[in-house]
């Protein structure tokens, strides 16, 4: 009898408990639901103000973005950071040499302004870059505090104001060809309020926002990250916003190891130091395959960092250049196959390696009919139904030597552009 008046009191008890609970988790997702949708919101519909960085493209041209203005010639001071400051200029450069395209053939960006900036960094932050201490520590190199200021604007964060522009034009280039390559940006430690490691300018954040305030069909994101580091910058910036999906592959015990900004990350793998090929190549792929099924976006930014390279200072990771060039062909083909625009930043890596190596990656995406230049072409070009054989191009088979060993080989390719300069 008593017992059994425990009993039901207890679950009477256990009922209310978790009635109550329910309730409270309830309130609690309503609340945070209505605040993202707030926030996202209130994002969306902010108005694009009338920027000059939308450069229409000719239907002539390859849907890539470059000037010479991305790159940074500082007397020597480019010498100071483990860094090949010259690194977008060599892209281009190859892939000129390679007869795939002229100058005339890609889109020149122009230089984001203080409005375009504004978008998404505070006036705050902006001023503070007159300090040139303060770009000091964003840029981690110390020198730079001891350069006057108006010499750093020109021969630093100009440059990065061009890449700046350029990923924020080439999201738009994405969305009307299908995909776009910016040969630079990708400043991912760079939010709204502060930069880091390197990144002054938010590009990633400002392309997404630019393009959704500016084109009601771009109402969700998705960014693939797959930079050797955390990509805490645009984490930050939309860690509330349910709008963008964040996939981010990264050594998680290297820099920034932000725990505030890893609360924004919806796919998530992390690599040990020495993490090489195959399991690399398996984690991008299988985070890739999930991220797809769970989130349907208008566009997706692809940071395609190559500082996982065997041998980077900061990377840590063991990833061959073919591993890298195999990894974009992986991004490439799973997002092309949905018919999902893609544009495509180039980010860390700055060895005397990395050009050599970004260069053969596209030039092997356009091998692959990955990439190409005709306007509108989708999909079905890529794998026409069955029966047209002739332009057939197959779906790469699994780590697969490429064809030609020249391209897998930038290190001797860049010492015989070196030594032909
Ligand atoms: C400006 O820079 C200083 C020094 O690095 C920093 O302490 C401060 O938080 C920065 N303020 C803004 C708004 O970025």
């Amino acid at each position: 009898m008593t017992l059994l008046k425990i009993r039901s009191t207890l679950f009477r008890f256990a009922v209310i408990l978790s009635a109550s609970s329910i309730e409270k988790s309830d309130r609690l997702s309503v609340k945070s639901t209505f605040t993202v949708m707030a926030a996202s919101a209130a994002a969306a519909s902010r108005k694009l103000h009338a920027t000059e960085l939308y450069v229409p493209i000719k239907p002539t041209q390859w849907p890539i973005v470059y000037t010479n203005q991305y790159n940074i010639n500082a007397f020597g001071m480019q010498n100071l950071h483990p860094f090949d400051a010259g690194k977008w200029g060599r892209v281009f450069q190859m892939l000129k040499e390679s007869g795939m395209l002229s100058e005339a053939d890609i889109v020149t960006p122009k230089e984001a302004s203080s409005q375009d900036l504004l978008f998404v960094h505070t006036q705050k932050y902006l001023d503070n870059l007159t300090w040139s201490s303060v770009v000091a520590r964003i840029t981690e190199v110390l020198p730079v505090a001891l350069v006057p200021n108006f010499i750093l604007q020109r021969i630093l964060l100009k440059p990065l104001r061009y890449q700046t522009g350029g990923t924020i034009l080439a999201a738009k280039l994405a969305v009307e060809r299908g995909w776009a390559i910016n040969i630079g940006g990708g400043f991912h430690h760079a939010h709204g309020e502060d930069g880091g490691g390197f990144c002054v300018y938010a590009d990633i954040t400002l392309a997404i926002r630019f393009l959704m305030a500016s084109n009601p069909k771009i109402q969700k994101a998705m960014i693939i990250d797959l930079d050797a580091h955390q990509g805490n910058g645009h984490e930050r910036d939309f860690l509330d916003d349910e709008s963008v999906y964040i996939l981010d592959v990264y050594n998680g015990a290297i820099y920034p190891r932000d725990l505030k900004a890893k609360a924004a990350i919806k796919k998530r793998a992390n690599c040990l130091h020495h993490t090489k090929d195959e399991e690399y190549l398996e984690k991008v792929k299988r985070t890739i395959e999930e991220a797809l099924n769970e989130f349907k976006p208008d566009i997706i930014v692809y940071n395609a960092g190559t500082d996982i390279l065997l041998g980077d200072p900061l990377g840590r990771l063991d990833v061959t250049a073919e591993g890298i060039i195999k990894r974009d062909e992986i991004v490439f083909t799973k997002v092309r196959a949905k018919n999902i625009p893609i544009v495509m930043v180039t980010s860390g890596g700055y060895t005397m390696q990395t050009a050599g190596i970004i260069a053969n990656s596209i030039l092997n995406l356009k091998e692959k009919n990955l990439i190409s230049k005709e306007s509108g072409h989708s999909i079905k070009d890529i794998f026409p139904p069955e029966g047209n054989e002739e332009s057939y191009i197959p779906p790469i088979k699994e780590v697969d030597a490429h064809p030609d060993k020249e391209l897998l080989e930038p290190e001797k390719t860049m010492k015989k552009k070196q030594s032909e300069l």
